[in-house]
């Protein structure tokens, strides 16, 4: 029982959805609505750390959409789902096989890699796309959890590739995506956007 629970919200697409909903409700696909206005035009689109691949049903039909995952749980729910993905452990940085695209996304992602890849992936996406788009849920002030909330959390996430990180603070986040020249949109409380357009 205890193996089956560890590591389970990055090893099973349902108990991910599941734990999701409980989470933020019905504000669940505000995520992936922030970040269409930016991406008009795009006709190809690669999803980092884009879990069960939900994001495409927000895209235009006809977009060609990828996925890039660690999680071996996501990665088949994807082949299933005849999305194409590639599984990549981002704390390495951005593999050389990765296809040029329009545009990429991150969607409530990038914090993960806050004390590993963080400026190398900022930097090395501008090389595959024109359009970056990163969607970040972010906190008011340094997270208070107590120890109990943190080592669930962390408890339910302990794969091999990940590192148990905070959320960014919301200046935090701007700090860093201007620091990268990326703009740096706040949309509310909860959520920012930070997007880079390579001039033409
Ligand atoms: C908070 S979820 C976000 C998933 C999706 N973007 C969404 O909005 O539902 C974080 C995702 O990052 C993936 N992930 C975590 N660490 C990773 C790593 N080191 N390399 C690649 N993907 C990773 C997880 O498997 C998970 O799908």
């Amino acid at each position: 029982m205890k193996a089956f629970v560890k590591s389970i919200n990055y090893r099973s697409p349902l108990i991910y959805n599941i734990l999701d909903y409980l989470k933020r409700g019905t504000r669940r696909d505000l995520r992936y609505r922030l970040p269409l206005p930016y991406l008009k035009g795009a006709s190809s689109v690669l999803d980092l750390c884009g879990g069960t691949g939900e994001f495409k049903k927000f895209l235009p039909a006809g977009c060609q959409y990828s996925v890039c995952d660690a999680s071996p749980g996501f990665v088949a729910h994807l082949a299933k789902s005849h999305i194409r993905h590639f599984q990549w452990d981002l704390h390495r940085g951005l593999p050389r096989f990765f296809p040029k695209v329009d545009a990429v996304v991150m969607i409530i992602s990038l914090y993960q890699f806050r004390t590993t890849s963080i400026d190398v992936l900022l930097e090395a996406v501008k090389d595959i796309a024109s359009t970056v788009v990163i969607v970040e849920e972010v906190s008011v002030s340094p997270q208070k959890q107590s120890a109990l909330t943190r080592w669930v959390k962390n408890y339910l996430c302990a794969t091999d590739f990940f590192v148990p990180v905070e959320l960014f603070v919301r200046e935090e986040f701007e700090s860093i995506m201007k620091k990268r020249r990326y703009d740096f949109i706040s949309y509310d409380k909860k959520y920012c956007v930070g997007c880079y357009h390579r001039q033409a």
